[in-house]
């Protein structure tokens, strides 16, 4: 991402989130945050969705929203959060006290689950000028500090998640719940393995780490069906700055893992998730293979 800016990627998923709410049918999730946070005229602003191609003017907000509902990424912004507010509830009614959010963005659990996180401790980690703008839009919303809330500005390509987190109230002694989604596939392979490698090392065993991640594959040779897809959405992250960098291959990743002291409880694409959590597919999502989740276990 670029280094003064906050990510505009991370704008367009929380959007994504509250378009979902307002307008999908049978909503997955219910966060009308998104709105709040990122206005379309930041989007527009920010460099996402340009001019319109037939009038050459900034585009609006209805034309905004057109363009991120039906973004290819749309279906995997919905999934992975599903997926993982869920194991999160999960982990809560098991005991899990504390909950890391790697690369939080404009996430908005801290707001709209108070009473699921009375007792839950929160650190949302995200680069300095993406969690600047975050914490901005929180006081111009009117949201009070959070004494359970703790922010955690890093650049994970610079610092280390342990050396990060050991600047902040986190306890390494008690199990967290981890997230990290949206963040692996725009930084590098060395970066990604060294959060992983943190995570085995700093976290308490029996701790859960939810990510998600692209296939390598598609790097290499895209399924045609996909094709049109993947290449609208590297074009578009591109555009932001924020290009696709790396993967995971689904067959060696929970070898990889193993050999760093995780254990991969569970690795499935979009449309296993979309099985989960609506068979009959009401919104329309528009899945793929190639946008995974996996849930990875400390290793005692
Ligand atoms: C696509 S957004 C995902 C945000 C959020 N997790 C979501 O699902 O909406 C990618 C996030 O990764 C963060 N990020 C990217 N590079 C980073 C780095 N080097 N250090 C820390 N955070 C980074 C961005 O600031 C942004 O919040």
């Amino acid at each position: 991402m670029k280094e003064q800016s906050p990510s505009t990627t991370a704008l367009v998923t929380a959007r994504m989130r509250s378009i979902h709410t307002f307008a999908d049918p049978k909503p997955l999730l219910d966060d009308t945050w998104g709105e709040k946070f990122s206005p379309a005229s930041d989007l527009a602003s920010f460099g996402y969705g340009g001019k319109s191609v037939s009038t050459n003017e900034s585009m609006t907000e209805e034309s905004i929203d057109h363009l991120l509902r039906n973004s290819p990424a749309y279906a995997n912004v919905i999934l992975r959060s599903w997926y993982s507010e869920a194991a999160l509830r999960t982990a809560i009614s098991e005991g899990v006290g504390q909950y890391v959010l790697i690369g939080a963005g404009f996430d908005s659990y801290a707001c709209r689950r108070a009473a699921e996180a009375k007792d839950l401790k929160i650190f949302e980690i995200d680069h300095p000028s993406t969690q600047a703008l975050k914490k901005q839009r929180l006081i111009e919303c009117g949201v009070p500090s959070d004494e359970r809330l703790h922010f955690i500005s890093a650049d994970l390509g610079q610092e280390s998640l342990e050396s990060a987190l050991s600047r902040s109230a986190f306890s390494p002694e008690e199990p967290a719940f981890l997230s990290w989604l949206g963040v692996t596939m725009y930084l590098s392979r060395e970066a990604n393995m060294a959060t992983l490698e943190s995570v085995a090392r700093y976290f308490a065993s029996g701790s859960q780490l939810v990510f998600s991640y692209v296939d390598q594959a598609i790097y290499e040779s895209v399924p045609s069906g996909v094709a049109e897809d993947i290449a609208i959405l590297k074009q578009r992250v591109k555009s932001v700055g924020e290009p696709f960098v790396s993967g995971f291959y689904p067959d060696t990743l929970e070898t990889e893992l193993r050999a760093i002291g995780l254990e991969l409880e569970e690795d499935i694409d979009d449309l296993q998730i979309l099985e989960r959590c609506d068979p009959s597919n009401t919104n329309g999502l528009r899945s793929s293979t190639i946008s995974r989740i996996a849930s990875v276990r400390v290793k005692g």
